[in-house]
């Protein structure tokens, strides 16, 4: 067994590390970090360390805060030479020229070097889906780490090689077995478990989430405006009709709805747009729940510089899935949702 994770720490240290300790105790090995991780990475990286888990990025010359780091890893497994690769440093236009040439040297070395080829993206699927027939034979299987998408993560076979995605918030557990013939790597199935009812939770690791989550409730930090986020006033500026209109729906008031005792992780995720954004509570006059930054992710730049775009990222209706999932909404429906909140 080895288990590999796409990275996207929490942003803060308490959670980070409460994060990276239970991927020790699941067995992970290899978990490729980017540029969003650099801020908690102090305190991951012993932990890390300590525990065998190889960090993978590619640091860039003279970015301090990656240095030491590698984009690749082998990793031994019954027998089996597995490399694993990423290109994260998080997607700066300034930094793939840099990070694709050292993944592709990192993909020739690792095809040398190991059994199975493992390479972790953050790219988007469709991106993923035509870059992989050039890859060709370098690479056995990869991983989209674009949490954010709902995709499918069922795999895609594309010639030899096997593509797969990440679920939203952990509710699927993706599995694949590999067989080998002598060397070469003669099958790979795939299956997705979803982490739904019919799995019952490890009662060991439920007793740890339970217990870290009482602590983490007590270290959500509470802040009153900050610049490092979107408040929906600064919006209402330029936009008063849409401003008007979302005031009058449930998302201008999901904070609301939670008790104190439900300022929780569990329920801010989808509940406060500044926790989604920033994993802080903010409480004060405009942070009251499913802000406008929420769906249009574009809006720091655009609010800077309105010809710039405050898209929306990934579709409408795969967003709304994000939060409207089968568990807290079963009965939603876009064509019937989306006009009540048209704006
Ligand atoms: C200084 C004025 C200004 C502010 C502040 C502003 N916008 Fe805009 N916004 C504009 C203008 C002007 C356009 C039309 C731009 C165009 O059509 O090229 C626009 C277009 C948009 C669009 C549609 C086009 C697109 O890019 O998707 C969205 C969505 C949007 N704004 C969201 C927001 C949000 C959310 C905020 C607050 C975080 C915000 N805007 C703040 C001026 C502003
Ligand atoms: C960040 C999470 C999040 C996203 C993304 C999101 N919603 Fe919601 N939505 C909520 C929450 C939370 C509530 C319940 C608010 C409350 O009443 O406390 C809600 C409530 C609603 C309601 C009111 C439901 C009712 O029973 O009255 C509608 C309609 C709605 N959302 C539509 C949408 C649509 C359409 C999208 C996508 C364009 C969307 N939402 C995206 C979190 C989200
Ligand atoms: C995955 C996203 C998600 C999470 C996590 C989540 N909620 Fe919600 N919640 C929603 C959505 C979406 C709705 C709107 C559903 C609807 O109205 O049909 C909602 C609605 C509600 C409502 C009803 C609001 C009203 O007045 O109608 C309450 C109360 C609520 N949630 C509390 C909680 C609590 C407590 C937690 C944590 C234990 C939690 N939620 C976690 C997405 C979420
Ligand atoms: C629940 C998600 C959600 C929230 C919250 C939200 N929007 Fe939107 N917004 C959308 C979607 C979806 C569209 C339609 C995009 C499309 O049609 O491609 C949209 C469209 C827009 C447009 C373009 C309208 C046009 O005529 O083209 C503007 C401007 C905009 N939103 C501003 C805002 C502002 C300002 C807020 C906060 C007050 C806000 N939005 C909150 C999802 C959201």
């Amino acid at each position: 067994v080895v288990a590999v994770d796409g990275g996207g720490l929490p942003n803060d240290p308490d959670r980070a590390s409460t994060l990276i300790q239970a991927m020790t105790s699941l067995g992970y090995r290899a978990m490729a970090v980017g540029e969003p991780d650099k801020r908690v990475l102090p305190i991951v990286r012993p932990i890390a360390e300590r525990n065998g888990i190889a960090l993978l990025a590619w640091p860039v010359p003279g970015d301090a805060d990656l240095a030491g780091l590698q984009g690749e890893t082998v990793l031994r497994v019954e027998g089996a030479r597995v490399a694993v690769v990423t290109d994260g440093t998080g997607g700066r236009a300034d930094r793939s020229a840099f990070v694709e040439s050292a993944r592709d040297a990192a993909l020739q070395r690792a095809r040398t070097q190991a059994d199975l080829v493992v390479y972790i993206t953050h790219r988007p699927r469709a991106e993923v889906l035509s870059m992989v027939p050039q890859l060709g034979s370098l690479v056995d299987i990869v991983i989209r780490a674009d949490a954010l998408s709902t995709d499918p993560i069922e795999g895609e076979h594309i010639g030899t090689t096997l593509v797969l995605g990440t679920a939203p918030r952990a509710q699927q557990l993706g599995v694949v077995r590999v067989r080998f013939l002598g060397r070469h790597v003669a099958e790979l199935q795939d299956r997705s478990v979803v982490l739904d009812t019919a799995v019952p939770d490890d009662s060991e690791m439920m007793a740890f989430v339970t217990q870290q989550r009482r602590a983490a409730a007590a270290t959500i930090r509470r802040v009153t405006a900050t610049t490092s986020l979107v408040s929906t006033t600064e919006c209402a500026a330029c936009h008063a009709a849409q401003m008007a209109k979302w005031r009058t729906t449930h998302h201008a008031h999901a904070l609301e709805s939670l008790k104190e005792s439900e300022l929780i992780d569990e329920c801010l995720v989808c509940h406060s747009s500044s926790y989604r954004q920033r994993q802080v509570l903010a409480i004060n006059g405009p942070y009251v729940g499913v802000e406008c930054v929420t769906c249009h992710l574009g809006a720091l730049q655009h609010t800077r510089n309105p010809s710039l775009p405050a898209n929306l990222k990934p579709l409408p209706s795969e967003m709304c899935l994000q939060c409207h999932d089968a568990k807290h909404d079963p009965k939603f429906d876009f064509k019937t949702y989306w006009p009540q909140i048209v704006h």
